[in-house]
């Protein structure tokens, strides 16, 4: 007798592509026009391989438009498709490409697009505050005037209360992600700063100063998520994806521990589980550094790191606490530099990773890379946090 077994398809990113990223004159459907070209620079037309569509986007506050599904597979010359607009705050990137692997994996579709898109300079940093905001518990935090920065200021006071790091360690993580984004093109900004930029600077929720915080940015970005047979037929490198977790935690920070973040845990124990690994065997991390201090936290969270060493993260890794990894953090410069245009930024991150495993990230190239991890976060911290771990085709 015939087990039940089907064999599903293994999904893998077949193309990517982005936008210009910071402040931007182009609306949002623009942007996603840019990032889309890029990803079907070498490809047939999307109508002709593209079967379904998601689109993380954040808010519609910005440009007073819902429906970016709908708008968005207009503008690829979709008709007909199943297309829609998934959002999670700054995680709806990855829930976009959560879903597209979903589908794939399930035998739904051969070829689906991620793609994430946010015109936040729109409203100017007031607007984009207030926006940003909706994603906290209204009965409890929004009410307050509580602001991201003044949430996640709450954790830094806390992990530097409970931990050796200081404010010094925080800063030495946000010239690490300006280094990086030094040889990023697609980096908001490409430029190294040293310690004394970021201790200098403006404060915005003490501790955290202004080169503490992710800016504020326009930006798109597009993913092709195939079967590897269609993706060998386009004749395009391609990255497994080999796991995918996702976790929603309280969406009230008061209702969570500040320094263990659970949700992501979770979500990379979940990803890790699928892609039959463990936090060792990971080459490199896009953390969602909304703020330095989330690079901290994640990199314990991740299990990169023995709790409250997190902070040396922009050590080498020869010079970390026992027990961390070697992992190498965001070499894209992170949402602190390469910028942080809320729901693209998943999608951002695993342009990154595609890059980094297929040998074309250039002066930025991690050698011998072979496993990446994603994590992106929506809400504070782990309101909901997803996780990929993309592989290297040879991994297989
Ligand atoms: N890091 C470094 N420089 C920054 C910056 C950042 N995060 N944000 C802005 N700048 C620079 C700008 O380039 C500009 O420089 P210039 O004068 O040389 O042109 C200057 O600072 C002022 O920029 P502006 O946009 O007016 O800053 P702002 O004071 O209005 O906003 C923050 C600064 C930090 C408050 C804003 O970027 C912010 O709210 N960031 C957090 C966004 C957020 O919460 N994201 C979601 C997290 S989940």
């Amino acid at each position: 007798m015939e087990s039940g077994y089907v064999h599903m398809p293994e999904p893998v990113i077949a193309s990517v592509g982005a936008s210009p990223l910071g402040h931007t004159d182009l609306p949002g459907r623009d942007l996603f026009s840019l990032a889309l070209a890029e990803a079907f620079d070498e490809l047939p037309a999307p109508a002709d391989l593209v079967e379904a569509m998601y689109v993380g986007n954040q808010s519609e506050s910005y440009e007073h438009q819902i429906m970016y599904g709908t708008l968005l597979a207009e503008w690829a010359g979709l008709r007909h498709v199943p297309a829609e607009r998934v959002e999670g705050c700054a995680a709806a990137g990855a829930l976009a490409l959560r879903h597209a692997v979903k589908d794939v994996r399930n035998g739904e579709h051969e070829a689906v697009l991620a793609c994430g898109v946010e015109k936040m300079t729109a409203a100017g940093t007031s607007g984009a505050t207030d926006a940003l905001s909706a994603a906290f518990d209204r009965a409890i935090e929004q009410r307050s005037g509580v602001t991201a920065p003044s949430q996640y200021a709450l954790l830094a006071q806390r992990y530097l209360h409970e931990t050796d790091a200081t404010e010094r360690d925080l800063a030495e993580i946000a010239v690490k992600n300006h280094a990086n984004a030094a040889n990023n093109p697609r980096a908001q900004f490409p430029e190294e700063i040293d310690v004394a930029t970021v201790l200098e600077s403006d404060p915005v929720a003490p501790p955290l100063k202004l080169f503490d915080c992710a800016p504020v940015g326009d930006g798109a970005a597009a993913v092709l998520v195939t079967t590897p047979d269609l993706a060998a037929d386009l004749d395009r490198p391609q990255v497994r994806v080999a796991g995918s977790g996702a976790s929603a935690n309280s969406i009230a920070v008061a209702e969570r521990d500040m320094t263990e973040i659970a949700g992501a845990r979770v979500a990379a124990e979940r990803a890790y589980e699928e892609a039959g690994i463990d936090a060792g065997a990971v080459d490199i991390v896009e953390v969602h550094d909304a703020f330095t201090v989330c690079e901290a936290l994640l990199a314990e969270a991740a299990g990169f790191a023995p709790a409250g060493t997190g902070y040396q993260s922009y050590l080498p890794p020869a010079e970390r606490a026992t027990g961390w990894t070697d992992v190498q953090l965001s070499p894209s410069g992170g949402l602190k530099a390469r910028g942080h245009p809320i729901g693209a930024t998943g999608l951002l991150q695993a342009l990154e990773a595609y890059e980094q495993l297929t040998g074309t990230a250039g002066d930025r190239t991690i050698t011998d890379a072979e496993t990446a991890l994603l994590l992106n976060e929506g809400g504070v911290a782990d309101a909901v946090t997803v996780s990929h771990v993309l592989t290297t085709a040879e991994a297989r």
